[in-house]
């Protein structure tokens, strides 16, 4: 009998939790020991807070792939800008709606992988159209804004489903990640971890990113 291949659990760092002034070299403390630096992108609009934009993406120095999360109004006006720098691309449903298949592809013929993201109140159902066409899907455990806030349980139950019906999609999860919800939220079926607020407040980061690989290694 064939053997089922698991997805690998991945940790993705968010730098909004990082001191800005010094981005590049909170980065670099984090080589070697996070697959993914998650980038996000706010625009005051779509959620009430603002970020960065492409002027500075442009100047993080990292090895180690970008996952740009756009947390703004009409994406497709500034994929380009991000795509020379980023890995995955993650739009937001909510922020483009009928034109969601236009922007995935679009996302793919610059090169990048391409994810799709919905609010924790957002069913699932509003992307089963896309979910063939997709690299990852980001499920929001919070409302996007802010980090530090925490993770929204009714969630799970989203994953599970997405789990189910999609054994190999990639599944990240966004938003008040530490070893505890990332044990659950990997028991359920997700197998990417955002994590700011408790990897950058950590004393000791690198063994705060130990204990969430040891948490989703199940
Ligand atoms: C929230 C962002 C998250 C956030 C996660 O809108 O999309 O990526 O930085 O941060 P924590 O881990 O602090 O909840
Ligand atoms: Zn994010």
């Amino acid at each position: 009998m064939a053997k089922i291949k698991l997805l690998p659990k991945q940790i993705a760092a968010s730098i909004l939790s990082a001191d800005f002034g010094r981005l590049n070299e909170d980065i670099a403390s984090l080589k070697h020991h996070v697959d993914l630096i998650h980038v996000d992108v706010m625009d005051g609009h779509f959620v009430p807070n603002i970020t960065i934009g492409p002027v500075v993406v442009k100047h993080i120095k990292s090895k180690i792939p970008l996952d740009v999360h756009l947390m703004i109004e009409d994406p497709m006006k500034y994929i380009k800008d991000f795509a020379p720098y980023a890995h995955y691309i993650t739009v937001h449903h909510e922020t483009c709606k009928r034109d969601l298949k236009k922007v995935i592809r679009y996302i793919k013929k610059l090169g990048c992988k391409v994810g799709v993201s919905i609010n924790p109140h957002t069913p699932l159902s509003k992307i089963y159209g896309v979910l063939n066409e997709v690299d990852l899907v980001l499920l929001m455990t919070v409302n996007p804004g802010f980090g530090g806030q925490p993770f929204i349980k009714s969630v799970l139950h989203k994953i599970k489903y997405l789990r189910h019906i999609c054994p190999k999609l990639n599944i990240e999860v966004d938003g008040g990640i530490n070893p505890k919800t990332a044990k659950v939220s990997s028991y359920y079926g997700a197998n990417i971890f955002v994590s700011g607020n408790y990897i950058f407040s950590s004393k000791r980061r690198i063994s705060a990113i130990k204990k969430l690989r040891k948490a989703v290694e199940i």
